[in-house]
C-alpha cells in the first residue's frame, strides 16, 4: 500500500472513530447544542445564564465520574435533566407515600418458588409495552409524582400479557384522573397498592390509545372510566427487606418497586450496573421486570422507568441485585408488591 493510501486509511479511520465517539458520547456537547438536542426554551437571558451554569457543572460531574467509572462499573451520561440542579431533580420527593407503618401481612404466592432461572427478561417474553414518559407531570419533576401509576400499570401490563397472551398498553392518566382515594391511605400501602386497589374496585383499566397520557390532573373521564381493556383481582406484596423474596416474585411476574432514585448518580445514569450512591428515603416507583448477571459477574436487577428512552439503556437501569443491605440497593426490596389477574 502506498503511503497516500495509508494515510487516506488513517483519515478515514479517524473519521469513523470520531464519529462513533460523538454518537458514545452525545453529552459532551456545549449547553446552545444540548438546548437544541431536547428542544429546550428559556423565558429569559437570566434564566439561560443560570440553566448554562448548572448544565457545565453537570457536565464536570458527570466526566469526571466516567473516568473513574472502571471503579464503579456503570456510566453517567449528559441526558435531558442537565439542565437542573439535583435538589431541583428531587422535588418532589415527599411525594412518594412510603409504608411508615406495621409491615403488611398479604399472602405471598410464591414463597414456595424454587426452582428459579438464573435469568429472567420479561420484555423477552413479550410481558412489556415501551419505555413511557411520565414528563414533568403536574408541573413538577421527574421524581414521583404520576411514578405510582407507571409502575402499578406496567405491572399490570406484565401480568395480564402472562394470563391473555395480549400485551395491551393501559392507561396511566385513568389512574391519574379517577383514582382520588389513592394518596393518602398511610399504613394501608403505597401509592402503587392504592393504585391496584381503585384498579380492582374499578373492574378494569382501559387502554393507554382510549385514555392517552396527558400529564396534568385532569378530570376523570367516566365512560373511559367504565371500558376496560383488562382487570386485575388482587394485589399482594412482596415480604419486605428480602432480596430471595423478590426474586421468587420477578422470576414470576414483573413486580412494582419502590426506590431511593434522589441521587445524581441516578439522575444521569446511562449504562452498566447502577451501584449507588443511593439511600433508602423511597420516593420513586419503578417496575422489575427481570433480573441478571453482568459480563463482569455483577448480579443485577432489570427496571423499567418512565422518563423516555433518552435516560438510561434506552430507558431501563441495571441495578445491582444481593447487596449487602437487606432492604437491597435504593430500599428496591422495601416495599415491592404486583397484582394478581
Ligand atoms: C408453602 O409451603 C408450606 C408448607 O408446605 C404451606 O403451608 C404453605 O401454604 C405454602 N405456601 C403457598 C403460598 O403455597
Amino acid at each position: 500500500m502506498s503511503s497516500g493510501n495509508s494515510l487516506a486509511s488513517f483519515l478515514l479511520l479517524c473519521f469513523f472513530l470520531a464519529s462513533a465517539a460523538s454518537r458514545l458520547l452525545p453529552g459532551y456537547e456545549n449547553h446552545e447544542q444540548w438546548m437544541a438536542r431536547y428542544g429546550r426554551k428559556y423565558k429569559d437571558v437570566e434564566e439561560k445564564e443560570r440553566r448554562s451554569q448548572i448544565y457545565q457543572e453537570n457536565v464536570q460531574y458527570i466526566e469526571s465520574f466516567n473516568i473513574n467509572a472502571m471503579n464503579k462499573g456503570y456510566k453517567l451520561a449528559v441526558n435531558e435533566f442537565a439542565d437542573l440542579t439535583n435538589e431541583e431533580f428531587i422535588t418532589t420527593r415527599n411525594r412518594f407515600k412510603a409504608h411508615e407503618c406495621s409491615p403488611s401481612t398479604s399472602a405471598f404466592r410464591y414463597e414456595n418458588v424454587t426452582a428459579v432461572p438464573t435469568s429472567v427478561d420479561w420484555r423477552k417474553k413479550g410481558a412489556v409495552t415501551p419505555i413511557k414518559d411520565q414528563g414533568q407531570c403536574g408541573k413538577q419533576h421527574k421524581l414521583c409524582r404520576c411514578c405510582w401509576a407507571f409502575s402499578a400499570v406496567a405491572a399490570m401490563e406484565g401480568i395480564t400479557q402472562l394470563k391473555t397472551g395480549k400485551l395491551v398498553s393501559l392507561s396511566e392518566q385513568e389512574l391519574v384522573d379517577c383514582d382520588t382515594s389513592g394518596v393518602d391511605q398511610g399504613c394501608e400501602g403505597g401509592l402503587m397498592d392504592n393504585a391496584f386497589d381503585f384498579i380492582i374496585s374499578n373492574k378494569g383499566l382501559t387502554t393507554e390509545t382510549n385514555y392517552p397520557y396527558t400529564g396534568v390532573d385532569g378530570t376523570c373521564n367516566s365512560n373511559e372510566e367504565s371500558n376496560h381493556a383488562a382487570t386485575i383481582t388482587g394485589h399482594e406484596d412482596v415480604p419486605a427487606n428480602s432480596e430471595t423474596a423478590l426474586l421468587k416474585a420477578v422470576a414470576s411476574q414483573p413486580v412494582s418497586v419502590a426506590i431511593d432514585a434522589s441521587g445524581s448518580d441516578f439522575q444521569f445514569y446511562s449504562s452498566g450496573v447502577f451501584k449507588g450512591d443511593c439511600g433508602t428515603e423511597l420516593d420513586h416507583g419503578v417496575t422489575a421486570v427481570g433480573y441478571g448477571t453482568s459480563d463482569d459477574g455483577t448480579k443485577y436487577w432489570l427496571v423499567k422507568n418512565s422518563w423516555g428512552t433518552s435516560w438510561g439503556l434506552e430507558g431501563y437501569i441495571m441495578m445491582q441485585r444481593d447487596v449487602e443491605a437487606k432492604e437491597g440497593i435504593c430500599g428496591i426490596a422495601m416495599q415491592a408488591s404486583y397484582p394478581i389477574a
